[in-house]
């Protein structure tokens, strides 16, 4: 039997990603640990607590788990509140850990890719203002030249910051992120300090380690009109478009910050970026509502019929994946898929989320386009924000009452596409058979119509 195979380059980096807060537990001295302590927060009254048992020691096991199932990367975050839990005093025991746990992974032929702050701040740094005090990128460039100076020796790609966009959205317009504020024009002023604190970032590394591959990871979400034909919707979808996905990449490319009505010329922040962190989930339909100004005046929801998640937070949209490469593309810098993945207890989703996502990932590669590699998000179950345990992106479950790790198919799936570097059909037919045609259209279903019809 003829088999069709989506291979990926030689040297493809294979992994997935995480978040110290999200994994590590017991991350007492910042400010989301502070935030899951107050009713209402977050979904359920869930709280972090000892989330995936990382720091307790639990990280060899689940890295043992990445490395068994083929992969040859991974994605995860240095906890500031750790390393710094006092304004300038560093705990090097904290260090000693991310040491530990890097080499761990070294030894594991894990390449790791460290995020220096993803999402979660110091208490000391947020009662200072957090990122709304214009000191806050002197203060991250002091905390990244400390660590990225005791850590070069395992390390040398890194990811300044997760998320700029998601993180000033969530934190200081949709109040779901502590502050917990509703306020677009503070979340601008903390887009400007993210853009400056990178820029340091990224020269403080450069300063230590010339050769280090130093990015951001962007999340991209796609915003399409909810109707085509109408030019209300168009323009709300534009106007996301430009300030969510386009204003950090921009800045961060040539200097200048576009926001709503004006430009920010930060000169520093010009080509910092050796690598471009592309975090994809989900595409939505924008609908115009005029009581929504802090929203850009849209209201998001997804297209009926939509492939959705169990929670109702991601549609399986692979096509937007296609149009957030080829928009990534312009940026002109090898590219890394440094999030993906979507939340589904039972994996009955998973499997077809990955491999239609993966085929689109395959088109890009092949068309000679500079894909590095892909992280999926999630190694394990973890503790996802405002969100808590409810929803579940892990290859494998985890119950965070007994710490128990149960495999699911898709961490099967994965560690195939990891092993033999490629997507193929026969990996389609046992994981996603109802897709296989999607993939692989065959002339006899008569789906194909420029196909010859098969003799005999
Ligand atoms: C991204 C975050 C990550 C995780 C996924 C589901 O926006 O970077 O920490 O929560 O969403």
């Amino acid at each position: 039997m003829i088999r069709a195979v989506f291979s990926f380059p030689p040297g493809f980096l294979w992994g997935t990603a995480t978040a110290a807060h999200q994994v590590e537990g017991e991350n007492r001295d910042n400010d989301f640990w502070a935030w899951e302590q107050e009713p209402g927060r977050i979904a359920e009254g869930h709280r972090s607590g000892p989330a995936c048992g990382w720091w307790a020691g639990r990280w060899a096991e689940d890295l043992d788990r990445a490395a068994e199932s083929g992969q040859n990367a991974h994605r995860l975050s240095l906890e500031w509140s750790r390393i710094e839990p006092a304004p300038g005093r560093v705990d090097s025991a904290a260090l000693q850990m991310y040491r530990d746990i890097l080499e761990g992974a070294r030894r594991r032929g894990l390449r790791p890719l460290v995020t220096l702050h993803h999402f979660t701040n110091p208490n000391w740094f947020v009662e200072r203002g957090g990122w709304i005090n214009p000191e806050a990128p002197s203060l991250f460039e002091r905390y990244v030249e400390t660590t990225v100076g005791i850590l070069q020796d395992l390390a040398d790609e890194w990811i300044t910051i997760n998320e700029p966009n998601v993180y000033a959205y969530a934190a200081y317009i949709a109040g779901a992120f502590p502050p917990g504020e509703t306020d677009l024009a503070h979340a601008l002023d903390v887009l400007q300090h993210l853009v400056l604190a990178h820029a340091r970032g990224y020269a403080a590394i450069h300063r230590l380690q010339p050769t280090a591959k130093v990015g951001l990871s962007h999340h991209y979400r796609g915003f399409a009109a909810r109707h085509r034909w109408n030019p209300l919707e168009r323009t709300v979808a534009g106007m996301r478009h430009r300030l969510f996905n386009e204003a950090v990449p921009r800045a961060v490319d040539d200097g200048w910050l576009g926001l709503p009505g004006r430009r920010i010329h930060i000169p520093q922040a010009a080509r910092t970026q050796d690598f471009f962190g592309l975090n994809y989930y989900t595409t939505e339909a924008v609908a115009f509502d005029p009581r929504r100004p802090r929203e850009l005046f849209g209201r998001s929801g997804y297209p009926r019929n939509s492939d959705l998640s169990p929670t109702g937070f991601i549609a399986n949209s692979p096509e937007g994946f296609w149009r957030a490469l080829v928009w990534a593309r312009r940026f002109r810098l090898p590219i890394r898929i440094t999030e993906n993945g979507v939340e589904d207890a039972e994996d009955k989703l998973r499997p077809r989320y990955l491999a239609s996502h993966l085929r689109q990932l395959w088109r890009a590669a092949n068309f000679n386009w500079q894909i590095e590699g892909y992280y999926h998000w999630t190694l394990v179950d973890n503790f996802e924000w405002e969100r808590g345990w409810t929803q579940r992106f892990g290859l494998w479950e985890l119950d965070p009452a007994t710490q128990a790790r149960t495999k699911r198919p898709s961490a099967d799936f994965f560690a195939d596409i990891c092993r033999r570097n490629a997507l193929t059909s026969e990996m389609v037919g046992r994981y996603a058979p109802e897709i296989f045609d999607d993939l692989f259209p065959s002339g006899n279903a008569g789906r194909v119509a420029f196909l010859p019809a098969a003799e005999g």
